[in-house]
C-alpha cells in the first residue's frame, strides 16, 4: 500500500510539472513567443529575436513593432505559424503604411501588392478614389491607389509600399489584413525542437523508471506475503510431526 501511495504522489508531481498553466486570459503564449518579464530563456532570444517578445497588461496581450507601435495579439496558431493582430487605434491602413517588417522575423500572411498612398489637399471627385477616413482630415485626404495611376495635381505621394489590399469601405475592420506569419532561423527552431524532445525523453524515462519501481515493489510485496503464508502452512504440519514422534 505504501508503494502505491508514493507512486501516486510521484505521478502527481510529474504531471503537475508537465502541465503549463496558462491562467492569463487571451491567446496561449509559449515558444517562440514569451511575455516580457516572464519566463526562463529570455536572454537567449532578446538579442536576435526581439520581435517575439509580447507584453501583457490589463488582460491585453500586445506586440511592439518599432516602426509602428503596439498591436494587440488576437490569436496565435503555432502549427500554422499565424499570428492575428488588431490595431488598437482602428486604422489598419495606417499600420500598412508604417509597419516595416524587414528587420523582424515576421511577414504578412497574405500575398502583397504595391499600392501608393496619396495625400491630397482637395477631395478627389472620381469614384475610383476612395478616401481612407482614419488617415484623412477636413484639410487633407489620403487615398491608396495603383502605383501606375497618374497622380492628380493636388496630391503628394506619401509612399509606395507592398500591402495586402488597398482601402475599401467594405473591409474596414480593425484586424483584417493584420495576419502575420513568422520564420525562425533554421538552427534556432531545430535547437528548440531538440530541447523539447530531450525534455520529453527525460520525462518519459523518469515515468518509466517510476512504473518499473512500482511493479517490482508490488511483486516483492506479493512474494513476501505469499512466502509468509507458505511458511505458516508448512510450520503447522511440521510441528505436528515433531509432536507425533
Ligand atoms: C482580467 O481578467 C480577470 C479574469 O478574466 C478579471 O478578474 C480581471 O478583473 C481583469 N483585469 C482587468 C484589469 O481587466
Ligand atoms: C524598412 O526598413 C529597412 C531597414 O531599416 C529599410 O531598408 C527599408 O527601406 C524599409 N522599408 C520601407 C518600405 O520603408
Ligand atoms: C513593389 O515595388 C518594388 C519596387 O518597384 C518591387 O521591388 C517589389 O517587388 C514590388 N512588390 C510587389 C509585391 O509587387
Ligand atoms: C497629409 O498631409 C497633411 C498636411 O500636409 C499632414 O498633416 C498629414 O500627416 C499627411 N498624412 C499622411 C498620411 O502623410
Ligand atoms: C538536433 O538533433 C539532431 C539529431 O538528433 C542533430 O543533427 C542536430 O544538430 C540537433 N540540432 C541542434 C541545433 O542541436
Amino acid at each position: 500500500m505504501n508503494s502505491l501511495f508514493f507512486l501516486t504522489l510521484f505521478l502527481a508531481f510529474i504531471f503537475q510539472t508537465s502541465v503549463n498553466c496558462n491562467d492569463i486570459p487571451g491567446p496561449s503564449i509559449h515558444y517562440p513567443f514569451h511575455i516580457k518579464g516572464q519566463q526562463q530563456q529570455q536572454q537567449e532570444y532578446d538579442t536576435t529575436l526581439s520581435g517575439f517578445e509580447l507584453l501583457h497588461k490589463d488582460n491585453i496581450t500586445t506586440i511592439h513593432f518599432p516602426s509602428y507601435g503596439d498591436l494587440v495579439v488576437k490569436s496565435i496558431s503555432y502549427d500554422t505559424k499565424k499570428i492575428d493582430l488588431l490595431d488598437p487605434k482602428n486604422c489598419v491602413h495606417r499600420v500598412f503604411l508604417n509597419l516595416n517588417l524587414t528587420l523582424t522575423p515576421f511577414q504578412y500572411y497574405y500575398v502583397l501588392k504595391n499600392f501608393t498612398y496619396l495625400n491630397c489637399s482637395t477631395r478627389l471627385s472620381q469614384t475610383k478614389f476612395i478616401e481612407v477616413p482614419c488617415l484623412s482630415d477636413s484639410s487633407y485626404h489620403v487615398y491608396t491607389v495603383d502605383p501606375e495611376l497618374p497622380m492628380p495635381s493636388s496630391c503628394k505621394k506619401v509612399k509606395t509600399i507592398a500591402i495586402p489590399f488597398k482601402y475599401s469601405p467594405y473591409i474596414s475592420d480593425n484586424s483584417l489584413g493584420l495576419r502575420l506569419t513568422w520564420d525562425l532561423r533554421e538552427s534556432e527552431e531545430s535547437k528548440e525542437w531538440n530541447k523539447t524532445r530531450d525534455s520529453h525523453i527525460a520525462r518519459y524515462t523518469v515515468l518509466g523508471v517510476g512504473i518499473c519501481i512500482f511493479v517490482v515493489a508490488t511483486l516483492v510485496g506479493i512474494k513476501v506475503h505469499l512466502s509468509r503464508r507458505n511458511f505458516h502452512k508448512k510450520e503447522g504440519p511440521l510441528l505436528h510431526s515433531v509432536a507425533d514422534v
